[in-house]
């Protein structure tokens, strides 16, 4: 806990809500964001935010030279699986190319240790339910393959150059620190809880369900959604346990799947009255059923994510969604 702490896309959603927990727990953090997705508001103001990009190797490790940087967890990254496919140059650049540079960074500097934000994406179409981390890797989209090739570099430098990692495939954040001023921002938003909570709010005409047809129980497709607190929660851990272990890899869900169906059905619940929905056709590249096994991450890391009730997730982000910055 000496040195400082770089979060890489620390004013985006997870990664504030990371640099929220890190606070809590004493860490000294620097954030590197360069704001094209992220919100100068998400970044806290004792918080040094330095406005740039991860593969700017010279800002980064000047950034690390200054500030006494010792670890880095990296959120900066593209994440929309349906943009990824139109346009996987992007994708490449930013994720994959800039993920090396920043790789390149910390060796210049001597940073050994790096917690990176994977993603269920990496399994693709899976086998078998609940997914664990020995499934087949077999991603379906350009982002999971991005994901899943910076996951073969952390492996590979870790072998060749003793870099320290933690890879933690997360399933479908959700949710908002409770009273804690942030949330999730993404323009376009693509996701379905802020969509659903949208338009339960008169912000959009309606939800589209999209599918329903899938073979599951309603139909709908089945995610594993996992409060963003939770999540942030599990970063610490990985980086703790870097004094113990120089790899891992883990899932980050909750175990539990629920489907799109029940998501429009309990946030009307919280909500307290109905909500407009428009059935529509699939959309292409996704799975029916995504449930993660977090046995891995419950044994080696210790996380126990408590805010695992669907209706206090949502709970959450209704709040968030009645005082978030309009924009
Ligand atoms: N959905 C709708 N209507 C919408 C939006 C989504 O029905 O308007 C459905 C989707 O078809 C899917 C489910 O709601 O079945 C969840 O969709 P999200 O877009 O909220 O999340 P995804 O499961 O597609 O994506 C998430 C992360 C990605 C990651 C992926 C891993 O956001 O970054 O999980 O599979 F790649």
């Amino acid at each position: 806990m000496d040195g400082r702490v770089l979060v890489t896309g620390g004013a985006g959603y997870i990664g504030s809500h990371t640099v929220r927990r890190l606070l809590q727990n004493g860490y000294k953090v620097v954030v590197l964001d360069n704001l094209s997705k992220g919100h100068t508001w998400a970044v806290p103001l004792e918080v040094p935010l330095v406005i740039g990009d991860i593969a700017d190797i010279g800002l980064v490790a000047q950034t690390i030279r200054q500030l006494g940087v010792t670890s880095v967890i990296h959120f900066a990254a593209f994440s929309l699986v349906g943009e990824s496919m139109s346009d996987p140059r992007a994708y490449y650049s930013n994720n994959v190319a800039g993920t090396l540079r920043l790789l390149d960074a910390m060796r210049v500097t001597g940073t050994s240790c790096i917690v990176f934000s994977s993603t269920a994406a990496v399994y693709g179409e899976p086998a078998r339910v609940p997914i664990d981390e020995d499934s087949v890797l077999h991603p379906t989209s350009v982002y999971g393959r991005t994901k899943l090739a910076i996951e073969g570099m952390l492996e590979d430098y870790a072998a060749a150059y003793g870099l320290r990692y933690i890879s933690l495939r997360y399933f479908n954040a959700a949710g908002a620190d409770p009273g804690g001023g942030i949330g999730e921002v993404h323009n376009p938003e693509t996701h379905l809880i802020p969509l659903v909570l949208q338009a339960a709010s008169g912000r959009r005409p309606f939800v589209e369900v999209f599918g329903t047809d899938y073979a599951t129980a309603d139909g709908t497709c089945i995610r594993d959604y996992i409060h963003v607190s939770d999540l942030a929660d599990a970063h610490i851990l990985a980086l703790q346990s870097l004094d113990k272990q120089q790899k891992g890899v883990y899932n980050l869900g909750s175990s539990q799947g629920f489907s799109v169906r029940q998501i429009v059905s309990t946030a009307e619940g919280v909500v307290g009255h109905p909500i407009p929905v428009v059935e529509s056709g699939r959309r292409s590249g996704d799975p029916a059923v995504l449930v993660a096994s977090n046995v891995r991450a419950r044994a080696e890391l210790g996380w126990n994510p408590s805010m695992t009730d669907l209706e206090m997730i949502l709970r959450t982000a209704w709040e968030w969604e009645q005082n978030r910055p309009r924009t």
